[in-house]
């Protein structure tokens, strides 16, 4: 059952971090039912707005009975106008949504890569993996080293960081998929956990499968409703049966198995997907 509550919260703190900022949100019921990989959907523009639809962030930190974090890239006009609120103003917020993480039910070596912000839920993640007694590496990586997100959150919180810029600018030079391999062979990685571009998600998920490891993802689809009822954040993932579906990626997700979403075929109705439209039919 979803634990989801709609709040009027108080935003307590807000920071920059890099290039992102990172917001602290009064959520004292909220925060004790949030696990890894969980959302937060908040209302943009303030009372009278014209900016109906919510926008989707991954929980960074809930401390129970106080707070939830999130860390924000301003991008367009709702996630610039968030990166402008201050302390103290109210903000709706709707959390946590989503289906968490799927945590491994004994202690195995655990890969966590991401990209950008992406790397917003792995912290708790890694935390909650280690004290299962996982051996967490992480790979964190982005285009350059102002969108790097938690290295230094990571050090402490897992057993080895690498860090990968496209240009260079921080760590390896390169993708975080380049370090996976010898992340996955250095613990015997037998999950592996990511959150970032989609692109990435699906490279990140090949390459799981192919050294042999599960793989969850977080995907980032665009969302409006958040809630389950518009049908906006479909994507095509094949089910335990082998029957592919539209699942809502806010309900059913954002978290999935790697080698169940169909990325090649993510904004589509693939033909042979349930209930997908029969061409020439009726
Ligand atoms: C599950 C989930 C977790 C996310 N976590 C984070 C996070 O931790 N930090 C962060 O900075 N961003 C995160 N995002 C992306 C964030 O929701 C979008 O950047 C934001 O909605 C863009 O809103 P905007 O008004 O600035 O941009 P606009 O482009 O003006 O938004 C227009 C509309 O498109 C939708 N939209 C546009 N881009 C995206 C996108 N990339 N993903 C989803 N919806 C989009 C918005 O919901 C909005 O309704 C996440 C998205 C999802 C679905
Ligand atoms: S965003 Fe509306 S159903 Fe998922």
């Amino acid at each position: 059952m979803s634990n989801a509550q709609q709040i009027k919260s108080i935003v307590r703190s807000i920071d920059p971090v890099g290039d992102y900022f990172h917001i602290v949100f009064d959520a004292p019921t909220i925060a004790e039912h949030v696990e890894p990989g969980h959302f937060v959907a908040v209302a943009v523009g303030g009372t009278g707005s014209g900016m109906l639809l919510r926008r989707a962030f991954s929980i960074h930190n809930a401390t129970a009975g106080d707070s939830i974090e999130v860390i924000v890239a301003p991008h367009g006009q709702g996630t610039q106008w968030l990166t402008a609120v201050s302390a103290g103003q109210e903000v709706d917020i709707i959390a946590p949504l989503g289906k968490p993480f799927l945590l491994p039910n004994r202690p195995v070596g655990c890969v966590l890569v991401a990209g950008g912000y992406g790397a917003a839920p792995m912290g708790m993640l890694a935390r909650e993996l280690r004290a299962r007694g996982c051996e967490v590496e992480v790979i964190l990586g982005a285009a350059t080293q102002g969108k790097l997100f938690g290295v230094l959150e990571m050090t402490r919180d897992a057993d080895n960081v690498t860090v990968t810029t496209d240009d260079g600018s921080s760590g390896l030079r390169g993708r975080v998929t380049d370090a996976l391999p010898d992340a996955i062979a250095r613990i015997n990685g037998q999950a592996v956990y990511a959150c970032g571009p989609m692109p990435m998600l699906q490279a990140v998920a090949e390459m799981s499968k192919a050294h042999g490891a599960f793989s969850q993802t977080a995907v980032e689809e665009s969302m409006a409703c958040g809630i389950g009822v518009c049908m906006t954040c479909v994507l095509p993932v094949i089910g335990d049966d082998g029957i592919t579906r539209m699942v809502r990626s806010c309900v059913e997700g954002p978290c999935f198995r790697g080698d169940r979403v169909r990325w090649n075929d993510v904004h589509t109705v693939p033909a042979d997907a349930l209930g997908a439209p029969v061409v020439g039919g009726h």
